[in-house]
This record gives C-alpha cells, sequence and structure tokens, in this order.
C-alpha cells in the first residue's frame, strides 16, 4: 500500500513538471492581450494556472529587462517572452529578484503543450530562408550572441521581412547553444 503511494506521489510530481506549454500563435510575432497593455510572444513557454471555459489562466515567468517591462527567457535577456505597457504589471518573485512573471487570460486555441508546433512557423521560414546557398547550418552549433552576428550578416543574402527575420532569429536563439528549448546531447 506505502509503495503505491509512494508511486501516486511521484506520478503527480512528474505531471506537475510536465506542465508547460507553448504559445501557439498561428500568424505573427507576438500577440497583444489586455486591450494592448500586455504583449506575448510566439513560442514563449507559459505555466496553466486554470481554465476558464474556453480561456486558460496562464503564467510567464522570465528575466525581467533594464526598462523594468519586459521579460526574457534567459538571463542573458536574449529571447523575449512578454512585454507589458507599465512595469508594475511585472510581479517580482521577492524584492530584489531579477526574475518576474506575470498572467494572462488566453483562448486555448493559443497554447499547445508541443514546443515543436508552437515554433513550427519559425522553423519552416529557417528552412525556406537559410537553406538555399547552404545546407542548413546546426542551430545548437552556436550560441545566442554568435548566432546575432551570424543572423546579422546572413540576413542581407536570406532577404528575409521584418517580420520573418524576427521569427528566424527567435527560433535561432531558442533553439541555440545556451537557448531554452535546446536538447541536451
Ligand atoms: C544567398 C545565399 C545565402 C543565403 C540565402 C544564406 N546564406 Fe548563410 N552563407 C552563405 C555563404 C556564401 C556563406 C559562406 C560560405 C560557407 O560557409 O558556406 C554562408 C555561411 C553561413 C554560416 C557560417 C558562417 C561562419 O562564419 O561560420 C552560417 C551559420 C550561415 N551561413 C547561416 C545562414 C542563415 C541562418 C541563413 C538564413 C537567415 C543563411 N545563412 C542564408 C550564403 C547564404
Amino acid at each position: 500500500m506505502s509503495i503505491l503511494k509512494v508511486f501516486l506521489a511521484c506520478a503527480v510530481t512528474f505531471s506537475l513538471a510536465q506542465a508547460t506549454s507553448y504559445l501557439y500563435l498561428d500568424n505573427g510575432v507576438k500577440l497583444d492581450v489586455k486591450k494592448g497593455d500586455i504583449s506575448i510572444y510566439n513560442g514563449s513557454p507559459v505555466e496553466k494556472i486554470s481554465k476558464k471555459g474556453k480561456k486558460v489562466l496562464v503564467k510567464i515567468s522570465g528575466y525581467i529587462g533594464k526598462d523594468g517591462k519586459t521579460l526574457y527567457a534567459t538571463p542573458n535577456r536574449e529571447l523575449i517572452l512578454a512585454s507589458v505597457k507599465k512595469a508594475n504589471m511585472i510581479k517580482k518573485d521577492s524584492k530584489n529578484s531579477k526574475k518576474g512573471s506575470v498572467q494572462v487570460l488566453i483562448s486555448k486555441d493559443n497554447l499547445t503543450d508541443d514546443p515543436e508546433e508552437a515554433w513550427e512557423e519559425n522553423s519552416d521560414l529557417f528552412y525556406d530562408k537559410c537553406t538555399r546557398c547552404h545546407r542548413a547550418r546546426v542551430v545548437k552549433k552556436h550560441t545566442m550572441k554568435e548566432w546575432d552576428v551570424l543572423f546579422n550578416s546572413m540576413k542581407q543574402f536570406a532577404k528575409p521581412t521584418k517580420k520573418e527575420a524576427k521569427l528566424i532569429l527567435r527560433f535561432l536563439h531558442a533553439y541555440a547553444k545556451d537557448g531554452i528549448l535546446t536538447q541536451k546531447d
């Protein structure tokens, strides 16, 4: 009996650890919510807090930018997850913490548990625009900072639109050597 309890406890812990979902915007880099007071960005990992009919309350956590109004995925502040109109809309983890979060109510259509689905538009663009002259470069070979430089020099060749450039660079950052979605091997 007690072994079963331990097993159940582990199963619950496991399922909570798997609770990350991803913002799925089928067209574009960001979605404005709360009358434009909060913008959330394509592919960002979120935590589901509660469900209200077809809406889901999600929490987006990250490192607070210098302006106090932006949340980034990593300490080097490369990949934007969310931005707010006023700094006090970001709840700091603790008084002097560099990290904080925002909670927003979004349609469940804008959520997926599959990161590949969330990042599909970005990766399609990368393979479309960046394999015309050479084979697809291995994204996880370079850090986010290296990709800033490499992408900048390749942009003139690939000629993406502004929106496409943002989506491709987000993809390179997310799957970079120090990216948040990179599989370690
Ligand atoms: C018009 C042709 C062209 C397109 C389109 C293009 N590249 Fe390149 N790329 C080159 C050439 C030429 C080189 C240098 C020779 C080589 O390494 O193959 C290069 C080299 C690279 C390198 C290696 C650079 C280094 O210093 O190690 C990376 C990484 C790269 N490209 C990424 C990209 C990405 C990302 C895109 C899409 C945004 C892209 N390329 C689109 C032509 C292109």
